[in-house]
C-alpha cells in the first residue's frame, strides 16, 4: 500500500469532511483505510449516526442508498460506479407489486440487499444480522412475504418455524460455495470450526457449524476457544479475521467465493471519488421517505 495514496486519502477525506465506510467483504486496503468496517447492519447505523457531511461508501450500490435514505442530508459517494448486487436486481419493483397482489394483507420483509424501490414497497428491512430478531417480532396471524434471498430467507423460515413467502432470489457469490467445499476443508482441519453465512445453500448451510452474519462471525471467532475456523462467505472476511485474531487460523472455504463487484473500490477510486465527489448517490424523495419507514423499523428492532 503506498504511503502517498494512504496520505492523499486522509487530506482529502479532512478537507471533505467525509467519513469512509467499508463493508467486511472489501479488499484489505480498503478495510485499512476505513473509519469504520462492518456488516450491512453495522454500517446502516453508522450511516444514520454520522455527522460528517460526505460519505465514502465502500460497498455496493443498495448499500450506498440505504446510507442516503437513512442520512439524506449528507452527500453518499460509491467510489465504484458499476458496484452492484446481483441479488438486490432479482426482484424489482414491478415483481414486488404482483407479488403482494397475490398475497393480499401479508406483511413485506425485505432483505437489506434489495433497491430502495423494493424497500419502498416493503414493510420492514432487515439483514442478515437481525433477520431472525424481526420476523419473530412481527404477529403470528400474519403471512409473511420475505425478498429476494431464497436462501437468507429459508434459513430464518427453519429457525423461526414461520413458514414465509419466498422470492427465488439468491446470491452469486455464496451459491459459489458447494457442499463438498465444506467436506474437503474439514478433511484437512478437522479441529476447525466452520462458519458460514445463511445465504448458502441449504445443503452448506446443513454442513456447517455456526449460521452468521459478517460481523457475528467476527465477534464470534474472537470470544470462541477454537483455534481454527473454516470461513464459508466472501473472502473479504478474512483479512479482518487475521488482522483480529493474529494467533488463530482462518481458511477460505473455496477459493470461489469472491464477490467481483465487492473488489470493484480500489485505493485510487477512493481518491477520485474524493477529489471529484463521485460517483453521488440520491434516492428520490417519495420513494426515500418510504423505504426510510422500513428501514426506521428495523432498526427499531434492533437498535
Ligand atoms: P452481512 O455483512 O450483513 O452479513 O451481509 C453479507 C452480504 O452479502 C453483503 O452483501
Ligand atoms: Fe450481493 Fe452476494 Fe456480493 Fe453481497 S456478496 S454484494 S449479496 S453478490
Amino acid at each position: 500500500m503506498s504511503p502517498e495514496i494512504i496520505e492523499k486519502i486522509r487530506t482529502l477525506k479532512k478537507q471533505r469532511k467525509a467519513v469512509i465506510l467499508a463493508h467486511n467483504y472489501q479488499p484489505g486496503p480498503i478495510q485499512d483505510i476505513a473509519d469504520f468496517t462492518g456488516d450491512s447492519l453495522g454500517l446502516s447505523i453508522e450511516a444514520a449516526k454520522t455527522d460528517a457531511e460526505v460519505i465514502v461508501f465502500c460497498g455496493v450500490r443498495f448499500m450506498a442508498e440505504t446510507a442516503a435514505v437513512l442520512s439524506p442530508d449528507k452527500t453518499v459517494l460509491l467510489p465504484a460506479q458499476d458496484a452492484g448486487c446481483p441479488m438486490a436486481d432479482m426482484i424489482d419493483a414491478t415483481q414486488l407489486r404482483q407479488l403482494k397482489a397475490q398475497y393480499p394483507g401479508a406483511l413485506v420483509v425485505c432483505y437489506v440487499n434489495s433497491t430502495a424501490e423494493v424497500k419502498a414497497l416493503s414493510d420492514y428491512c432487515c439483514t442478515s444480522s437481525n433477520a431472525l430478531q424481526l420476523v419473530r417480532s412481527l404477529p403470528e396471524d400474519r403471512d409473511i412475504i420475505f425478498v429476494p434471498d431464497k436462501n437468507l430467507g429459508g434459513f430464518v423460515a427453519e429457525k423461526t418455524g414461520r413458514p414465509l413467502i419466498l422470492w427465488p432470489g439468491y446470491c452469486s457469490t455464496h451459491v459459489c460455495i458447494l457442499p463438498e467445499d465444506v467436506i474437503m476443508a474439514r478433511r484437512e482441519h478437522p479441529a476447525a470450526v466452520v462458519l458460514a453465512h445463511p445465504e448458502c445453500t441449504p445443503q452448506v448451510r446443513a454442513a456447517a457449524d455456526e449460521l452468521l452474519s459478517t460481523g457475528q462471525m467476527l465477534k464470534f471467532a474472537k470470544a470462541s476457544s477454537a483455534q481454527e475456523f473454516i470461513i464459508a462467505t466472501e473472502k473479504g472476511i478474512l483479512h479482518t479475521l487475521r488482522k483480529e485474531n493474529p494467533d488463530k487460523r482462518f481458511y477460505a472455504v473455496s477459493q470461489k467465493a469472491v464477490c467481483p463487484n465487492m473488489k470493484k473500490i480500489t485505493l485510487e477510486k477512493v481518491v477520485w471519488a474524493l477529489e471529484d465527489m463521485q460517483y453521488q448517490i440520491t434516492v428520490p424523495a417519495s420513494i426515500r421517505a418510504e423505504a426510510k419507514k422500513a428501514l426506521d423499523r428495523m432498526l427499531e428492532v434492533t437498535p
